[in-house]
């Protein structure tokens, strides 16, 4: 039988990823990948169907989810998620959706003063409760988040910034969180009800890090340790919603505290192969983080 896969937030880190892995999986099991885009994506892996999806805009969901049987629930960083994924997984399950697998975060295990984590702690239970199969996904940072956030740092600076001191993290390719979702998909019985604690495989400090990108790219690139009250002031002055910069504030807090700093072994369970290292993605991406 034919399955019919909906990817949200496929425009994003994690989504973009997911119709990769499942483009890929695509060629071997039989499945319709489709992804849910609420603007114009510029390039699609082969074999991918785009519809429009918007949270905000429940026609268009309405209309993405006829036929799906499965699909991959991200929320995006925005104040009223909960409502919308909510609404959203109402959609779903009227159109017909019986497998839920849902991108949450490693925080929400423990971090019971962010908003943002009690967020996801509600969509996920909300899901568990609600859906036929489901799998949900708590990741810790990823290493997109440098080329997001530092990459003109990177590559005109040779430097990485960020308040966490001398701290250890373990940060984990968003392609992996993908291969992960992709497996659940792929055998959706044999992940059914689990809760899968994402990292890397080592925690490494900054400068680690940084080192890494450094001889991916072939130039040095050094760990600057922000001032903690310096970056709060200036993501407190900054255009970011006081929930998000909470969120941040809590990760970086907790990050040097090294409460953040512990690894999992649940992508190797999951996919018989090691998480990728920050080596891996600093190769892989080593032409982004040379200069323009
Ligand atoms: N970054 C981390 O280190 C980290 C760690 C753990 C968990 N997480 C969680 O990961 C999630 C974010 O995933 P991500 O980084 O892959 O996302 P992302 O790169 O920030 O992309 C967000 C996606 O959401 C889409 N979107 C925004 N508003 C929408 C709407 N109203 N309707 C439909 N789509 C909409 C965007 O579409 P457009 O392209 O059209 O704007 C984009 O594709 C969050 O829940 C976050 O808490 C992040």
């Amino acid at each position: 039988m034919t399955r019919h896969i909906l990817v949200t937030g496929a425009n994003g880190t994690v989504g973009r990823e997911v119709a990769r892995s499942l483009a890929r999986l695509r060629q071997t099991v039989p499945m319709e990948v489709l992804v849910g885009l609420r603007s114009d994506l510029a390039t699609l892996p082969e074999g991918v169907t785009p519809r429009r999806f918007d949270f905000r805009d429940e026609a268009s969901m309405a209309a993405a989810f006829e036929g799906v049987d499965a699909f991959f629930f991200m929320t995006p960083l925005i104040e009223d998620q909960l409502a919308l994924s909510r609404r959203a997984l109402d959609i779903a399950l009227a159109a017909g959706v019986t497998q839920v697998v849902r991108l949450s975060s490693r925080s929400a295990e423990w971090d019971f003063e962010s908003e943002l984590r009690a967020w996801h702690r509600e969509i996920d239970a909300d899901v568990a409760a609600r859906a036929r199969r489901y799998t949900i996904l708590r990741p810790c940072s990823f290493m997109q988040n440098f080329l997001t956030h530092q990459a003109e740092g990177i590559r005109a600076h040779g430097r990485v910034a960020l308040p966490i001191g001398e701290a250890r993290l373990p940060y984990i390719d968003a392609r992996d969180i993908a291969d992960v979702a992709a497996a659940a998909f792929h055998e959706p019985d044999v992940h059914h009800g689990r809760t899968y604690v994402l990292t890397g495989p080592a925690a490494l400090d900054m400068h680690a890090v940084a080192a890494a990108f450094g001889a991916a790219r072939g130039a040095p690139v050094r760990y600057v340790a922000v001032d903690p009250d310096k970056a709060a002031a200036g993501m407190r002055a900054s255009a970011m919603p006081a929930w998000l910069v909470d969120s941040a504030l809590r990760v970086h807090e907790r990050t040097r505290a090294g409460l953040e700093a512990g690894t999992t072994l649940d992508v190797e369970r999951v996919l018989g192969r090691p998480a990728r290292s920050i080596h891996d993605y600093a190769r892989d991406h080593a032409a982004l983080l040379r200069e323009a």
